[in-house]
């Protein structure tokens, strides 16, 4: 069985995904940490922006970038160093989304991604999991949330945890460009796909919007 949750910036896809699965007993993909990965490997080995859109499946494959388990979950590393941290960092969030446009990158990155479910059940996240990875996932969940909510969580994250409004409001605004590139993108853009349920997590708490969709993949199970 295979369970999808996609959504825009910050609306808790990854951490609902991963709390979801173990609940579930299933396995847990985190898309997103993939591009991310890619993109933070790429600036390492010092490819400028200007040439991600010419990147080919051998440069893809040079960056060797994998996913371990590691005691709380997925490590990402490129070779062996382990870069599950700085995938995260403010560097990676302004630039991800240019690599993730690149037809080449998302075709190299969708066996990948198939290949991991073929082993059992699967909860996944990102932004195109129901409506191109995996289009015939039994549970098809849409998270959104407001967009000062979303930042609001992402900057606690960070550990920013009494944001000012103003770095409140530099925070939508990263969110909403990055929003709107994976959105009007021509390959596998951000969509709500028409059998996805829609939840809203602005007013609920983590636990809740966990327990709803654990409640969906149970019913639909
Ligand atoms: O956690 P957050 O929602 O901020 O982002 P993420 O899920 O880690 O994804 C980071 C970026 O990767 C997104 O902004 C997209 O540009 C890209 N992405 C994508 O294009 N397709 C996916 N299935 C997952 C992520």
């Amino acid at each position: 069985m295979i369970v999808t949750i996609d959504g825009p910036a910050g609306s808790g896809k990854s951490s609902t995904a991963r709390a979801v699965a173990q609940r579930l007993g299933f396995r847990h993909l985190d898309s997103g940490a993939f591009y991310r990965a890619l993109t933070y490997a790429a600036l390492q080995a010092g490819i400028a922006e200007e040439r991600w859109e010419s990147l080919d499946s051998a440069a893809l494959d040079a960056l060797r970038v994998q996913a371990r388990p590691g005691a709380e979950g997925w490590r990402m590393f490129a070779g062996d160093n382990d870069i599950s941290e700085p995938i995260r960092s403010p560097q990676v969030n302004a630039r991800v989304s240019h690599m993730a446009r690149v037809p080449a990158v998302r075709g190299w990155l969708m066996g990948r991604l198939r290949a991991a479910a073929a082993d059992g059940d699967l909860v996944t996240d990102g932004r195109d999991m129901g409506s191109v990875v995996f289009p015939d996932a039994r549970l098809k969940v849409y998270l959104v949330a407001d967009p000062r909510e979303r930042a609001r969580r992402r900057l606690a994250e960070h550990g920013h945890l009494a944001p000012g409004e103003a770095e409140l409001a530099a925070e939508v605004a990263r969110l909403l460009e990055r929003d709107r590139i994976d959105s009007e993108r021509a390959a596998a853009p951000l969509v709500q796909p028409a059998d996805a349920v829609v939840i809203d997590t602005t007013g609920l708490s983590f636990e809740e919007q966990v327990a709803r969709v654990v409640e969906l993949a149970q019913r639909r199970r």
